[in-house]
């Protein structure tokens, strides 16, 4: 029998309760809502709670994706965990996140900030393709309210906590994970990064009275790259692929900013209602946006429709992801 596919078998996803929204960081920054909305697209965002981790959104998710696709937690066979605010330095957040299932499997962490979901996507279904592994969880989640500066509001505005996870397993009828573009640049460093906490730049007190703990952003350089290269990869794989507009389900764009998803749906022709577009209630979740997307978005899925996922963020990282949906989304 031919090699597998890598299907998502099933999606779910953890927002904590919380509310941020626009009128709140008013009062904490100088900033307003017209601004925040017309330059982002962004009403108000979750925040998870002080003492909690990364892995108390993850471990949620997934419990309630296992109960809903009837996977017993023990016959995981490895768990990707993509975030940029793991629970600590090491062990891996997906370690921690075994534990809370109450099992010991293989795991391991993708740092590739708002593109982790995909390049952890992508190389779950390679464990799949070569039919290493059977079942394997691939979940993007951040506190992002962990590294963010609730003084700056070049970035406060910005930034949400949540977490998304997606079953993948082996498929034979043309369905599933299809192809995948991974990018990179390392000179975009300079323009999104945190300063210090790494090993060039351990924790002190100078750095901490530098509030160099925070995720640093130049917004406009960092806009111009991620308007271009999410544009330029999601049409790039539609042209690889031989796909048209009409193909196409839907866009799941990582949710950074409402006009660079705009950019990007332009760029590859589809209309607004083909855009999944949660920026609104969540903000930028980085590594949780795309599978919080295919969450929210599950029941209006059919199986062998045409999903086109693409995202820009910290690296510079870029990707998109061509996949067949292998479900019928409960109606
Ligand atoms: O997911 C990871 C990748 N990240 C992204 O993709 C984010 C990319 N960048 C962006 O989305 C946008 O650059 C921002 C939303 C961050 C900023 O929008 P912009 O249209 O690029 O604004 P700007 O940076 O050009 O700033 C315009 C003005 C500035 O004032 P001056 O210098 O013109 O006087 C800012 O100081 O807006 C000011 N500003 C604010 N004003 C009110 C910056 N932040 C705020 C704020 N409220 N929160």
């Amino acid at each position: 029998m031919s090699r597998p596919s890598a299907a998502i078998t099933g999606v779910h996803a953890f927002l904590p309760e919380k509310i941020l929204s626009n009128a709140d960081l008013e009062r904490m920054v100088d900033t307003n809502d017209e601004w925040i909305q017309s330059r982002t697209g962004i009403r108000e965002r979750r925040l998870l709670g002080k003492g909690l981790g990364t892995s108390d959104m993850a471990a949620p998710a997934i419990e309630k994706l296992l109960k809903k696709t009837n996977t017993p937690a023990e016959s995981i066979d490895l768990i990707i965990c993509a975030t940029v605010t793991p629970d600590m330095p090491f062990p891996a957040t997906a370690n921690l996140i075994a534990h809370k299932l109450g099992i010991a499997c293989a795991g391991f962490d993708i740092g590739a900030a708002c593109s982790g979901f995909l390049y952890a996507l992508t190389t779950g279904a390679k464990f799949i393709e070569s039919e290493t592994y059977k079942k394997v969880i691939v979940v993007g989640a951040d506190k992002m309210s962990a590294i963010i500066d609730y003084q700056d509001r070049n970035t406060c505005v910005l930034f949400g906590d949540g977490a998304g996870a997606v079953l993948l397993e082996p498929n034979y009828e043309g369905v599933g994970i299809m192809d995948s573009i991974l990018c990179a640049d390392g000179a975009g460093a300079a323009h999104l990064h945190m300063k210090a906490g790494g090993s060039v730049k351990p924790a002190s007190h100078e750095t901490v009275d530098a509030r160099e703990h925070y995720a640093f952003q130049d917004g406009r350089t960092v806009f111009k790259f991620a308007v271009t290269k999410m544009a330029e990869v999601a049409h790039q794989i539609m042209e690889k692929n031989q796909l048209s507009a009409d193909d196409v389900k839907y866009l799941v764009p990582h949710q950074a900013n409402k006009r660079i998803i705009d950019a990007t749906a332009k760029r590859m022709g589809v209309s607004e209602d083909k855009v999944m577009l949660n920026i609104q209630k969540y903000g930028n979740t980085t590594a949780g946006t795309i599978p919080i997307c295919l969450w929210e978005w599950e029941k209006e899925l059919k199986k062998g429709d045409n999903l086109i996922l693409a995202a820009f963020g910290g690296g510079f990282t870029w990707g998109s992801v061509y996949l067949k949906w292998a479900y019928d989304g409960e109606a």
